[in-house]
């Protein structure tokens, strides 16, 4: 396989460097290479991934920062919609498949159920918004593609949730941490793993294509993810300020931000596991083996 992997700095293209190797050749590239794969501009990057030929195109590059997207739409849009439909373009004249990821954000949150891939949409903000246009103009295209939902990612590169709390259990007697949202946290690592299982099952067989949940198993909030972090650096030797079962709960209220997130992050990812006859682990695996690399453990 002659694999294009966009985003491959960020969380999860830096995984799946290391988890398509085996498949074949992965040709990664990066907004700052020469020449440039910039999703901003998506006619040049359409025309430079044409260019190489690949078998598959998996695009892990994203504009995912939630907030500022509220006020740079029309950037946020170029690459998390007008690039991915660029590339799904690319891959029906190459007859290639895409590889592409989307998230929970693409849903209102609304009630307490498990979303399955065929819920209805709903999404709250210009992220969602984009990143649901996006994964609109893949399927629309006709492409071969793998489509891949995920939410809550942590990653050893990078800022993530897990780090945040960690610096500030560090720096401070109390700690104030969301309660009412709830999902999944879900490895880079895992959901790197996944894709490789995945595309080399969809490769066979193509009639395997389509739009897919891929999280850890199980749930918790912000503030039970909160929990699991401290404690767990507490109990390896850590530095944490903060005293024991003093993490205070709060609602979303309490820290209102320009993007309304969705209460309810919960993805069903039994269509994953039957068709793939794959097993999501805990979540808490992926956390604890995360902060134990992260820390040095
Ligand atoms: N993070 C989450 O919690 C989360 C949750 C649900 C779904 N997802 C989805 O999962 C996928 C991977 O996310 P992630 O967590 O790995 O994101 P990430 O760590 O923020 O990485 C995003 C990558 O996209 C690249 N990028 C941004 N703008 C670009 C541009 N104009 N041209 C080329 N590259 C650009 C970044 O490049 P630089 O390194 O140069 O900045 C970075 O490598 C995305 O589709 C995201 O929407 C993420």
């Amino acid at each position: 396989m002659r694999i294009v992997l966009l985003g491959s700095q960020g969380q999860v293209g830096w995984e799946l460097q290391r988890a398509l190797a085996p498949l074949g050749e992965v040709i990664a590239l990066t907004r700052n290479g020469e020449p440039t794969a910039d999703l901003a501009q998506p006619r040049a990057l359409a025309a430079h991934v044409r260019s190489l030929a690949p078998q598959v195109i998996v695009n892990a590059a994203a504009y995912t920062a939630v907030d500022k997207a509220e006020s740079e739409p029309a950037l946020a849009h170029e690459i998390n919609a007008a690039s991915p439909g660029a590339l799904a373009e690319v891959a029906v004249e190459l007859d290639a498949w895409l590889v592409h990821y989307s998230t929970d954000y693409v849903f209102d949150g609304s009630g307490s159920a498990a979303r399955d891939e065929d819920s209805r949409t709903g999404p709250l903000g210009v992220y969602g918004r984009t990143k649901l246009e996006g994964e609109e103009r893949v399927r629309a295209s006709g492409c071969r593609h793998l489509i891949l939902r995920t939410s809550w990612v942590h990653g050893t590169r990078g800022g993530n949730f897990a780090r945040t709390m960690l610096r500030l259990a560090a720096e401070r007697d109390r700690l104030t941490v969301v309660d009412d949202q709830v999902g999944a946290p879900t490895g880079a690592d895992l959901l790197a793993d996944v894709t490789a299982h995945v595309l080399r099952s969809a490769w066979r067989r193509p009639s395997l294509a389509g739009t897919y949940h891929a999280v850890a198993s199980g749930e918790t909030s912000w503030h039970g993810y909160a929990c699991l972090v401290v404690e767990w650096a507490r109990s390896h030797g850590h530095a944490v300020k903060v005293p024991a079962g003093a993490i205070e709960a709060v609602p979303s209220t309490a820290f209102p931000t320009p993007a309304r997130r969705p209460l309810n992050s919960r993805l069903s990812t039994n269509r994953l596991r039957q068709t793939f006859d794959l097993e999501m682990p805990p979540w808490q695996h992926g956390v604890e083996r995360m902060l134990a690399e992260v820390l040095g453990q």
